[in-house]
């Protein structure tokens, strides 16, 4: 299983999915690929914001290995599962192909906790306290997609 991350700007959220995300599934020992990416380009290169890797670290979990990069129209062929954060994300992943596999492989991450609610991983960019919830959203996301995927 091949799973790709996928927020805005590549910096707040999916950098902690893929952080989450990987550490679980190297616990469990399942030989799943994690990655993530920005729909935008302007963080390309970058580290984690600083408030993501403090979150993380609080949880144990190491993301400053992490570097921004940008959606490519060839992650639609790599990866297996496709997880946008929110719902722009989602319009904006689904504009890279016409191709219906393609969109198959996108889901809205919070899907999987409340199946067909579409519930947005709010960006916390511009809101200091938002990194927790985000934090404790994408935990529980995680928790149920090894659920779903793994058997
Ligand atoms: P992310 O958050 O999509 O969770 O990485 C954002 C990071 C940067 C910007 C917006 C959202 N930005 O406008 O630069």
């Amino acid at each position: 299983m091949k799973i790709l991350m996928v927020c805005l700007g590549n910096i707040c959220r999916s950098p902690l999915a893929e952080g989450i995300m990987r550490t679980k599934v190297e616990t469990i020992g399942l030989p799943w690929l994690v990655d993530s990416a920005g729909t935008g380009s302007w963080h390309v290169g970058e580290l984690p914001d600083p408030r993501s890797i403090q979150i993380a670290r609080e949880n144990g979990i190491n993301i400053t290995d992490q570097r921004a990069r940008q959606l490519q129209k060839s992650d639609l062929d790599l990866f297996d599962l496709i997880l946008a954060m929110d719902s722009s994300n989602y319009n904006d992943i689904l504009r890279l192909s016409n191709n219906p596999d393609h969109e198959a492989k996108v889901k809205m991450i919070m899907n999987f906790v409340q199946p067909g609610y579409n519930q947005n991983v709010p960006d916390p960019y511009w809101d200091d306290n938002g990194f927790e919830k985000v934090f404790q959203m994408l935990d529980a996301a995680c928790d149920k997609i090894i659920e779903e995927m793994s058997h």
